[in-house]
């Protein structure tokens, strides 16, 4: 099989991943912190050096900011619950996949927000437009760091230093970014950092974090063991275990930690550019069938991470074209919305959606060109 579809989550994982979980599910997979042990404390450690590995990367105010989650989508379903209050003003914007879209949407049913969603232009967001939405109610403002459909990376810097100069929050949906774009937490003041695990970290899926900044103090809506203190009648204040209830995926962490190794080792710039340099092959094909074929929003390789779309021919549905790559060629790619219908309404691709393609580090350039190609056979003769 091809895989072109990391954008989802990234396949294959460095080989250390594999090694790193199958070595602790056969020598220490106890329950951290529960029982005291050596497996336990083993298990534990496993803990605490990825949130140290996390915190290195992204350099964070401290290893107990950084809270493990299921995904990115249960990272940012605490965040956003956790923070907004009734009557909340809350910004966010068109390119966002359904994990912000849609519990925001839901707080502003409930009459419990007002929703700003900031339109963007060619897959980017104007930061000024964005900046002019702010009010004195803004409590949070909620954006993707780069659009899940198109790859785009958006000017969040000056977005991020108006809402804390406003006194608002801001949470940043990093699932397309982190391990492939610099997040310097120390530089950029971004209150909540949200990802998953198993994407361009290489962890399995089951994983994922949020960073919350010392600016924040988010209401939990788990409680219950943390495995520390066992005779308080409520649930910890003191972070990390305030938003962290049960049992770990500690098994998942063992493999994300080796992610993380793997990373920080290759550089996070590296996986970019091998990534856009491919797409770049992608881009020029479209140019030379530009009567049959375009690409979604602008293309700027030097603000783009890993991700395309492509709207194909009048009359063929992206749906019917992921099947045929899927079942006669071997090429996984992900046809449809995507999760995010806001910004297919923008670009007129809704409700059948694009065809995106979305290359890892250990794609090659021939692998680009068997999809081409592929595409080529399939729709010679229908157009
Ligand atoms: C931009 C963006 N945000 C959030 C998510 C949700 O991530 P998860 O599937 O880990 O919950 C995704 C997943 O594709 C995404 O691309």
């Amino acid at each position: 099989m091809i895989y072109l579809d990391n954008a989802a989550t990234s396949f294959p994982k460095p080989e250390s991943v594999y090694l790193a979980m199958d070595h602790f599910a056969r020598t220490s997979l106890a329950n951290p912190g529960r029982s005291g042990h050596r497996m336990a404390l083993a298990s534990e450690r496993v803990l605490d050096d990825t949130r140290h590995l996390l915190n290195t990367l992204f350099k964070g105010e401290s290893t107990d900011r950084w809270i493990f989650t299921l995904n990115c989508t249960d990272a940012l379903n605490i965040a956003i619950k956790g923070l907004v209050n009734d009557g909340d003003h809350v910004i966010t914007s068109d390119l966002e996949h359904n994990s912000v879209s849609r519990p925001l949407q839901a707080l502003a049913k409930a009459g419990r927000i007002r929703l700003t969603r900031v339109a963007s232009h060619e897959g980017y967001l104007n930061a000024d437009e964005v900046i002019a939405a702010i009010t004195p109610e803004t409590r949070l403002v909620a954006l993707t760091h780069a659009a899940n459909v198109l790859g785009t990376i958006q000017p969040i810097e000056p977005i991020a230093q108006a809402v804390r100069a406003a006194g608002g929050f801001m949470l940043l949906d990093a699932a397309q970014t982190a391990g492939i774009v610099d997040i310097n937490l120390s530089k950029m003041p971004i209150d909540m950092l949200a990802f998953p695990g198993h994407k361009a970290l290489y962890g399995p899926t089951g994983t994922g974090a949020l960073y919350v900044g010392p600016r924040v103090n988010l209401r939990p809506w788990r409680e219950g063991g943390t495995g520390g203190d066992s005779s308080t009648v409520t649930h910890p204040e003191i972070m990390p275990y305030k938003l962290e209830g049960g049992t770990p995926n500690v098994l998942g962490l063992a493999g994300l930690k080796a992610g993380l190794e793997w990373v920080i080792e290759r550089g996070v710039e590296v996986s970019r550019l091998h990534e856009v340099a491919l797409l770049q092959k992608v881009v020029d094909w479209v140019a030379e069938h530009s009567d049959h074929w375009a690409i979604g929003g602008a293309w700027d390789p030097t603000r783009h991470v890993g991700a395309l779309s492509l709207k194909p021919p009048e009359g063929i549905a992206p749906s019917e074209l992921g099947a045929i790559l899927d079942t006669s060629f071997a090429v996984a790619i992900r046809p449809g919305l995507h999760c995010a219908p806001y910004i297919h309404k923008r670009l007129g691709t809704f409700p059948d959606g694009m065809l995106r393609i979305s290359p890892g580090p250990f794609n090659t350039p021939e692998h680009i060109d068997t999809f081409l190609n592929a595409l080529a056979e399939i729709t010679d003769g229908l157009i």
